[in-house]
């Protein structure tokens, strides 16, 4: 499968420049992002790896639209962030981003269907299609006789399951993951990756995908890991041509 010609700009779903973030703690702040670059184009599998406590949550955040960084520049599908308000950045999250939170966020109060159909409602998708989409894609990760549960009902893989269909049920332009399998059993994550892999080959859909399962990031096309607060790309697979 081709991955772009690297420039190609009118396929550009995310661009990070010199992205950086430090966190203040009392007198001390630490610098955890030092100047992050990435591009991903349409259609690209992506997978971040790096030890606990480097950054990854924190680069997702940035990515997601959910923190702003210190400094650097993020572009999604071409839009520029960083002069976006409050309410143009969660139109622009609402639109194109589906997330798989690391801790779920499921609400509490709702259940399993209700969780995953509240972001096609923040679409203004109404009426019964919102709930048969919900069921669908409950199916899709073998959650739909969970459907009625509330969070405080399933177990953490399951929650993890409810989590990647929400992120997923409103055919977002790029899914962001964070670690979306590691409370799975190998079989399980292995389904659940094929669903991430199927949609990445049928649709395009664009995929960041931070995780510390070997098996998980050997199928993703690129394949990027972060140290010392920076990413490092391992050379593209098959071409051999690594840059
Ligand atoms: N709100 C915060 N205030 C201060 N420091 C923070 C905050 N959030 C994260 N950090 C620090 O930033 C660093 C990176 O955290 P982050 O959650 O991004 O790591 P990670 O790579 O996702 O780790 P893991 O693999 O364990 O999930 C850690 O040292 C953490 O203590
Ligand atoms: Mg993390």
């Amino acid at each position: 499968m081709s991955r772009g010609a690297g420039s190609g700009a009118g396929d550009a779903m995310l661009s990070l420049v010199d992205i950086r973030r430090s966190y203040v703690t009392g007198p001390v702040a630490t610098e955890i992002l030092r100047g992050v670059r990435l591009e991903v184009n349409r259609g690209d599998l992506l997978s971040i790896t790096g030890p606990s406590g480097c950054g990854k949550s924190t680069l997702m955040n940035i990515i997601g639209l959910l923190d702003r960084p210190s400094a650097g520049v993020l572009r999604i599908k071409g839009q520029e962030t960083g002069a976006m308000d409050d309410r143009e950045l969660s139109a622009l999250r609402n639109r194109s981003i589906g997330f798989v939170f690391q801790s779920y966020h499921l609400l509490p109060r709702f259940s399993a269907w209700e969780n995953v159909a509240l972001p096609l409602v923040y679409r203004g998708m109404t009426g019964a299609s919102v709930r048969r989409r919900a069921l669908e894609m409950l199916d899709k990760v073998g959650m739909a006789e969970r459907a009625g549960h509330r969070p405080g009902e399933l177990s953490g893989g399951q929650s993890q399951r409810v989590a990647i269909a929400r992120a997923l049920a409103g055919g977002p332009d790029i899914l962001l993951a964070d670690e979306p399998t590691g409370a799975l059993d190998t079989e399980t994550g292995g389904g659940i990756m094929g669903l991430i892999a199927g949609l990445n080959a049928t649709e395009r859909l664009t995929a960041v995908i931070i995780t510390h399962d070997r098996e998980i990031a050997r199928q993703c096309a690129r394949r990027v890991r972060m140290r010392d607060g920076t990413l490092n790309e391992a050379p593209a697979r098959g071409g051999g041509s690594g840059r």
